[in-house]
């Protein structure tokens, strides 16, 4: 069965068809920038026009970067605040609508490094901010944003995304040392069996995880910047949206 996937993040929208025995895209994904500021009403022309490029009239399935449930959006810490209560499924056309993260960690946990791992998961990804997916024995947990956690008064994503390293010209080093006191933090929490690292950072794993000691395994996604479309799709196909009541 193949079901679009659409992937929505602080820079870009990017989407395509997959298929979702096999999890991978079959053509090649559209990316378009995210409007600036990303509000409802100019990232829904967005979300169209990738359905439109690829002529597609089958399921959809979006992520979003904020807690979503029962398809409306309930935080909007990287995009334009008005996204607050919307209904966002209405609005992407009858789409299936998760966390961007939720969405990224069910396709590491089906397809990537999560595959068959029991016990407590954890798919954090490192980009505009951080975003947590939280597996006990393969089933997720939607919508933990332990991004958000407080650490040295500060939310964690302030200190330790990757786009804080960027903005702020930081070595690979002297950022690891902040994802490494971030991860010890959720470590002490959770007593995770294993830390799937996914996001755009998970591209250069090299420079950065060598730097981290932790007692719990750290690994690179397998499926790095395709998570989130693929996971996108495995929840529209699936039923029942992720972070629902139903
Ligand atoms: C949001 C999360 C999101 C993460 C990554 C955080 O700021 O609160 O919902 O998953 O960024 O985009």
């Amino acid at each position: 069965m193949n079901v679009l996937g659409i992937d929505i993040g602080g820079s870009g929208i990017k989407g395509a068809p997959v298929d979702i025995e096999a999890g991978r895209l079959i053509e090649e994904r559209l990316r378009i920038p995210t409007p600036q500021p990303a509000k409802p009403d100019d990232m829904a022309p967005v979300v169209s026009s990738i359905v439109e490029h690829f002529g597609w009239s089958g399921p959809v399935g979006v992520t979003f970067p904020g807690v979503v449930v029962d398809g409306v959006v309930r935080s909007a810490a990287n995009v334009d605040h008005s996204w607050m209560g919307v209904d966002a499924a209405a609005l992407f056309g009858g789409a299936t609508v998760l966390n961007d993260a939720d969405a990224a960690g069910v396709a590491e946990m089906t397809f990537g490094r999560g595959k068959g791992e029991r016990g407590t998961v954890l798919v954090l990804t490192f980009g505009t901010g951080i975003g947590s997916a939280l597996f006990t024995d393969g089933t997720l947990v939607p919508n933990t944003e332990l991004g958000h956690l407080e650490l040295h008064g500060r939310d964690a994503e302030h200190r330790a995304s990757a786009r804080v390293r960027e903005e702020h010209d930081m070595s690979w080093e002297k950022w690891a040392e902040r994802v490494e006191e971030y991860l010890k933090h959720v470590e002490m929490l959770f007593s995770p069996a294993l830390i799937v690292i996914g996001g755009g950072a998970s591209r250069k794993a090299e420079k950065f995880l060598p730097h981290i000691t932790l007692d719990t395994p750290v690994v690179p996604a397998a499926l790095e910047n395709e998570a989130g479309i693929i996971g996108a799709a495995l929840a529209a196909a699936s039923g029942p949206r992720p972070g629902t009541s139903r």
